[in-house]
């Protein structure tokens, strides 16, 4: 959601500051700002609008070598400039920034209104600047003050404090929102998102929930809610500040979409086993007898994460025979599920850090379910919680609509099922037409992105349509799904996604001229059923747009893709549908990599 940096070193803080914002801003971009410690005093700026707004306030001379900063997606209190972040106390001596929801914030306030505090914004936040501005009178230490601030606090956080008096260290504490240390040469880091230190280090520590940490130019320490020391271990990240970069491309949306023959190709790199046609996932932890013992899967994820699940779920089940399902981890966490020793469960996550999920995967452990993650983001909260999983390594994603992680993810299902297929009754000839399918994929969305012209006139053509209708049947739904997902966050047309035999149970109500429908038409077993839809589309003077391995006259308009083995043919329907959205938001003139009202990694309920 928001983005958090924090600085301390011997350089100015803001200029940094102000970069790693820029790195965050996909995050939440409705407001922004930093705040410096010189001189024993603090030095703020904020703005409503963007991080470029901010850099244009902040004036070339803002000295200080130590300093927070903050990119909002609002929660509580409209964006505007009082109600960015950095928020500070009465005295002005502690500024704070937080990502998260404070729950008890109404009652807080109150309370401190109560005793003469006089609030400047509408922001949760707020209180929180005010607890520790009073703890760190009564104590010495700005660790201890932040701590005894946040035992009166129920909620997620992720903050960074800095006290003026103390111009030597910051201090940062997570819990449900991420805080990620980056390791200097005498200096320090922390943010909510290693793409705001990777221009600066590589080596980097993660918080786990309820953890402090202090940091100074000379190193860190880190503790327990109660003030023990935790000991941590640095990881080094391997992406590298090239990979924030947009390539050339006009957006970095087009450019994610570009690059997935390679992201496809490394999500397979050394994972397919020629000799006996399996996958190799060693990250998995499970003994081919383990493997064999789940009589179910169950899948889940949140948004675009969650239609990728429900692709792994009919590969489950066609591959390995199991029967599988995918459910929003949002809906799944609050439902009391029954958690079965004998099913296994899969949290799908781009980010890693999705808070509904993660909340569901500790639900889960709590219960005692065996959980793997499917995740993108290495050293992620999801990846550390989970008890093994498989790396997409699709290299971070920065446009908020998922992409290539969507694909890489199908793609890591297709992996799993067979593997679960292969220790079961998945023939060697099928591993083998399956293992051959997956590696022709990398060839095929090459063919697809060729097609980008022609898209990129259907797109034109439809644009202008009040809404969409999208529908697919079987493995065709969850592409159907995540194509009128892609359209609607992106372009804002108004956009459903039906399962094309549920048409004339209902929406075909809503069939007319100025309704368009895209069909996703695979050549499979449902083929003719599909294109008995198409009439009944057709005879309400629907128009389609059909997506599909051949033309049809049912259409009005085709996109042909590459066959490759049914199982696997959701995986590349779904790239003409990215790529359409693509051109539909860039022919209505959107803010493609950052859509209103929506952030990348949503770290909050
Ligand atoms: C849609 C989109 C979202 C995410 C969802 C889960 O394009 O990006 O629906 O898929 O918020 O995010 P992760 O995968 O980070 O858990």
């Amino acid at each position: 959601m928001c983005g958090i940096v924090a600085y301390v070193g011997p350089k100015d803080a803001a200029p940094i500051l102000l970069e790693g914002l820029q790195r965050l801003e996909y995050r939440g971009y409705d407001s922004a700002g930093l705040a410096v410690v010189n001189s024993r005093s603090l030095k703020t700026r904020k703005v409503k609008g963007r991080v470029a707004d901010l850099a244009a306030a902040v004036p070339a001379k803002f000295k200080g070598g130590i300093g927070i900063g903050h990119t909002r997606w609002a929660t509580h209190g409209a964006p505007s400039d009082v109600n960015a972040h950095p928020h500070l106390d009465q005295e002005q001596r502690i500024a704070v920034v937080h990502n998260g929801i404070i729950e008890n914030a109404d009652e807080l306030r109150r309370r401190l209104e109560g005793d003469g505090v006089k609030f400047e914004s509408e922001t949760d936040s707020e209180v929180l600047s005010h607890l520790i501005g009073r703890m760190v009178k009564e104590t010495d230490s700005l660790r201890e003050a932040v701590l005894r601030a946040l035992k009166s606090v129920v909620g997620t956080y992720g903050i960074a404090v800095v006290d003026a008096q103390r111009p030597g260290e910051i201090v940062v504490a997570r819990n449900g929102s991420p805080i990620v240390l980056g390791l200097g040469e005498k200096e320090m880091f922390a943010a909510s998102d290693v793409a705001a230190l990777i221009r600066y280090t590589r080596q980097v520590v993660h918080l786990e929930d309820g953890e402090l940490a202090v940091i100074k130019a000379d190193g860190f320490n880190t503790f327990t809610s109660d003030a023990r020391e935790t000991a941590k271990e640095p990881f080094t990240v391997d992406w590298d500040a090239g990979h924030y970069d947009n390539g050339g491309y006009e957006h970095y949306l087009l450019k994610e979409i570009s690059e997935q023959p390679d992201t496809v190709a490394r999500t397979l790199r050394g994972r397919i086993d020629d000799r006996f046609h399996i996958a190799h996932l060693g990250g998995l932890n499970m003994d081919a007898r383990e493997t064999r013992s789940f009589r179910r899967v169950k899948i889940i994820g949140c948004g675009s994460a969650y239609y990728s699940g429900q692709i792994g779920a009919q590969l489950i089940e066609e591959l390995a025979r199991i029967p599988a399902d995918a459910e929003p981890a949002s809906e799944f966490r609050y439902r009391s599920p029954v958690v079965e020793p004998d099913t296994l469960y899969v949290a799908i996550s781009q980010s890693g850090e999705t808070y509904d999920t993660l909340a569901a995967v500790q639900e889960l452990k709590r219960k005692g379910g065996r959980v793997l993650g499917i995740v993108n983001t290495v050293g992620s909260a999801i990846a550390r919680e989970t008890d093994g999983g498989i790396y997409l390594h699709a290299g971070p994603e920065v446009s908020v609509a998922s992409t290539k992680a969507f694909t890489s993810t199908a793609v890591a299902f297709a992996l799993l099922a067979l593997h679960l297929g292969r220790v079961r009754d998945l023939s060697p000839a099928d591993g083998r037409r399956i293992c051959d399918g997956l590696r022709r994929l990398p060839e095929q969305i090459k063919e697809i992105l060729t097609l980008e012209d022609q898209i990129r006139e259907l797109a034109k053509k439809y644009a202008d349509a009040p809404g969409m209708m999208f529908v697919g049947r079987v493995r065709g739904y969850p592409v159907a799904r995540e194509g009128a997902q892609k359209l609607k966050e992106i372009s804002y047309v108004h956009a459903e996604a039906y399962p094309a035999s549920e048409l004339k149970h209902g929406p075909l109500a809503l069939i007319s001229p100025e309704l368009p429908t895209v069909a996703v038409v695979p050549d499979d077993e449902l083929l003719d059923k599909n294109l008995t839809t198409l009439g009944e589309i057709r005879a309400r003077h629907g128009r389609i747009l059909m997506v599909g391995h051949r033309t049809s006259e049912a259409a009005d308009d085709c996109i042909v893709v590459p066959r490759n083995e049914v199982e696997l043919d959701p995986i590349l329907l779904t790239i003409p549908l990215q790529l359409f959205a693509y051109h539909a938001a860039v022919a209505l003139g959107r803010d493609v990599d950052r859509p209103r009202n929506l952030a990348k990694s949503v770290t909050v309920e």
